[in-house]
């Protein structure tokens, strides 16, 4: 339970100044606020819907569900009988009735330094009408899935918005995934159109994406699901010159002479062509609380990414109020999220709950480092950043180049830093707050999943003391337990598996298509709750701590990624037998790729298969995903009933010699043998 009084040792206060104004300025409040989101959870969420516009009420009780599988189905049902559109709550809502319409929505930021364009409440909504009527000229209706693969450009949200607009839903594919996982997400979700662009730069290294995103549809083609449309986005070729989207911008200098856009007239078609001719009025489709609003796929233990499901009112009011309490939003705020809108952070802080709120964000296109280590704080002090959030494995790489580039920069408008995607180490945490932050700014780190929509176990930047690597405590309606292995919920200090009692109105609905996979990943473990994956420890004082995964997933950079997954992409080929994977701790990407492969009879291992083995996983799954080291392996660790032993492979990866027991091992001499050939590059 949450303590009656924030502790006073060893913990950080952050900035008296933030409390004056703040939306939760005390712990104490924090506290009140959140007794009443668990006893009186239709008053709490109540006061939040009122913000929005409703096309009609809801009737009953705010959040229905079961989380227990023994008492049948799991579900979750939240505003019952209440219709909205998320699109008319977002753009609409702020031109017409908060008077936004001449508020900058988006300051974007180009991979080039210079390369920017600034866009308005009102000239957003009038992109997305049109481009909501762009896809209903091509037959695209309330519930058709269109699959989405872009860079970060203003179009991006301008697609996914269109979407939301009509109903569709949006099933947006990170633009460094492989056309191979394109592939896989399109099938799984039946998208019957693409939007892509024709490329970008991400630094110096030019993606040539609709070259990729043509594989993809190939490939589709070839497994019996013809994609009938792809539009594609000028991005990078001469034409994107001529219609900057955003009037108040000096022209974009983006253009690429040498790009080889591949064309096929029977399926693309151009999204300035198309836009040209459209209206900018359309009739936002009024939806139901409970139908579904976007897919993403985030990864899986067996290999195969779930498709995991939010609908329309839970998720609008969860990340609007998160972005609101957790940022401590005000409206002169100038918003910095550096995720890409292809993860779950961006979608819902880049996206809705900025949106929701009527906030200005920074959309940024490019790299920390490019073209150099200062370009984070050269943004910030160019658009006057008062809230930035990124993730610990940026915090990491730009500490190596220790405070001088950041000190180039003032940075006097921050406020609030924030943290997500994996736990943040004490190290990283204390440089983020004395040399970004200059003891200024609370840190926000926010403890979330693609699953839970929005955060679950953060600070509140006025309300909570802090300490550095703790995600403090649950947000408003969300009630953690901790288990032990026989699923007992442990009392006071403990460590055990991070579950969840209850929903929250953004909570995930389904895995989409598999409500039985669904099922089995959250809930099978411990009946009746939420299991996260991640393993977590409680302090003397009730402060969450996150340890990390304890799946077969694995975190690199912040993203999550299935051993299964990198294991059956080296399979693939045709000389290995047997592959497993496990993770090595990496100073700035958290964790590395050790992979472990077992060779068919006969075949020698050396650099040009090494190279090509890279290449196999690359072009799979993604550039995340390329293996840190291959380790050839004459056998695995195996169980006497034939299962890999990982947790003796994560100390052969880690040269830890120190075993434990491995009594169980059908063959212990493999293990001499892998700790001789270890990788000698480690
Ligand atoms: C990890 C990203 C510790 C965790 C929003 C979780 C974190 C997984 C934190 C979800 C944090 C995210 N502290 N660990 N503040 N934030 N994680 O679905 O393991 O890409 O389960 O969502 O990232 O990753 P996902």
């Amino acid at each position: 339970m949450i303590p009656d009084q924030a502790p006073k040792e060893d913990v950080f206060l952050g900035c008296e100044e933030m409390k004056k104004e703040a939306h939760v300025p005390s712990f104490e409040k924090y506290k009140e606020l959140y007794l009443k989101s668990i006893d009186n959870p239709d008053e709490f969420w109540g006061d939040v819907a009122k913000d929005f516009f409703w096309k009609t009420k809801h009737s009953g009780q705010f959040l229905d569900y079961n989380f227990d599988v023994t008492k049948g189905e799991i579900f979750v049902k939240c505003m019952e009988g209440a219709s909205t559109n998320i699109c008319y709550n977002l753009l609409d809502r702020n031109v017409h009735e908060r008077k936004l319409g001449d508020k900058v929505a988006f300051y974007w930021e180009g991979n080039e330094p210079g390369d920017e364009l600034t866009v308005t409440y009102r000239e957003l909504l009038q992109r997305v009408c049109q481009f909501a009527n762009v896809l209903k000229s091509q037959g695209v209706k309330k519930g058709d899935r269109v699959s989405i693969y872009m860079p970060m450009v203003v179009e991006l949200v301008v697609a996914m918005l269109a979407c939301v607009r009509i109903g569709a839903v949006h099933s947006i594919v990170f633009a460094g995934f492989s056309a191979e996982s394109l592939c896989e997400r399109i099938l799984d979700s039946q998208c019957s159109l693409l939007v892509t662009a024709d490329g970008f730069y991400r630094g110096d290294k030019l993606i040539n994406l609709k070259f990729l995103a043509d594989e993809a549809l190939q490939k589709c083609r070839d497994k019996g699901f013809p994609v009938k449309r792809c539009i594609m986005l000028k991005h990078l070729s001469k034409e994107a010159e001529e219609t900057p989207l955003g009037s108040h911008s000096p022209p974009a200098k983006r253009s690429c002479p040498d790009l080889q856009v591949p064309w096929n007239p029977d399926v693309d078609l151009c999204w300035h062509t198309l836009v040209h001719g459209a209206s900018d009025e359309c009739e936002p489709e009024w939806c139901e609380s409970e139908d579904p609003l976007f897919i993403l796929y985030t990864s899986g233990s067996t290999g195969k990414p779930k498709g995991v499901l939010h609908t329309v009112s839970g998720y609008m009011l969860y990340t609007a109020v998160t972005f609101k309490l957790v940022f401590d939003y005000q409206p002169d705020d100038v918003y910095w999220c550096t995720a890409d809108i292809g993860w779950i952070t961006g979608h819902s802080y880049i996206t809705y709950g900025p949106l929701a709120n009527g906030a200005t964000s920074v959309l940024f296109e490019g790299l920390p480092t490019y073209p150099d280590v200062s370009r984070m704080w050269e943004i910030v002090d160019k658009y006057q950043v008062t809230k930035f959030y990124t993730a610990p494995t940026a915090i990491r790489l730009l500490m190596k180049y220790g405070s001088e580039p950041v000190q180039k920069y003032k940075r006097e408008s921050l406020k609030v830093l924030g943290t997500v995607g994996e736990p943040i180490n004490p190290e990283a945490w204390q440089w983020y707050y004395n040399v970004v932050g200059e003891k200024r700014c609370p840190i926000v780190d926010t403890f979330w999943q693609t699953e839970t929509g929005g955060h679950v176990l953060t600070p509140l930047p006025a309300a909570t003391p802090m300490k550095p690597g703790s995600a403090t405590f649950p947000f408003f309606g969300v009630v953690p337990a901790i288990l032990n292995e026989s699923g007992e919920e442990l009392e006071g200090p403990s460590e055990g598996y991070l579950v969840f009692k209850q929903p929250w109105p953004g909570v995930m609905r389904t895995v989409y298509g598999n409500q039985q996979r669904f099922e089995t990943t959250y809930f099978k473990k411990f009946p009746g709750y939420y299991v996260t994956g991640d393993g977590c420890r409680r302090d003397k004082d009730g402060y969450y701590w996150i340890t990390g995964r304890i799946d077969d997933m694995l975190n690199v950079s912040g993203h999550l990624l299935s051993t299964a997954e990198v294991e059956s992409a080296l399979v693939e080929h045709e000389v290995v037998a047997e592959a497993a994977v496990v993770g090595r701790p990496h100073p700035v990407k958290g964790e590395s790729l050790y992979c472990f492969v077992t060779l068919t009879d006969g075949v020698t291992y050396n650099r040009a298969l090494e190279a090509e083995l890279r290449k196999q996983v690359r072009e799979k799954i993604g550039a995340i995903a390329t293996p840190d080291y291959i380790q050839e392996a004459p056998g695995l660790p195996k169980t006497r009933s034939g299962k890999i032993m990982r947790r003796v492979l994560r100390k052969i990866a880690c040269d830890e010699r120190d075993l434990g027991d491995i009594s169980t091992l059908a063959d212990s001499s493999v293990v001499d043998q892998l700790f001789q050939n270890r990788c000698c590059t480690v």
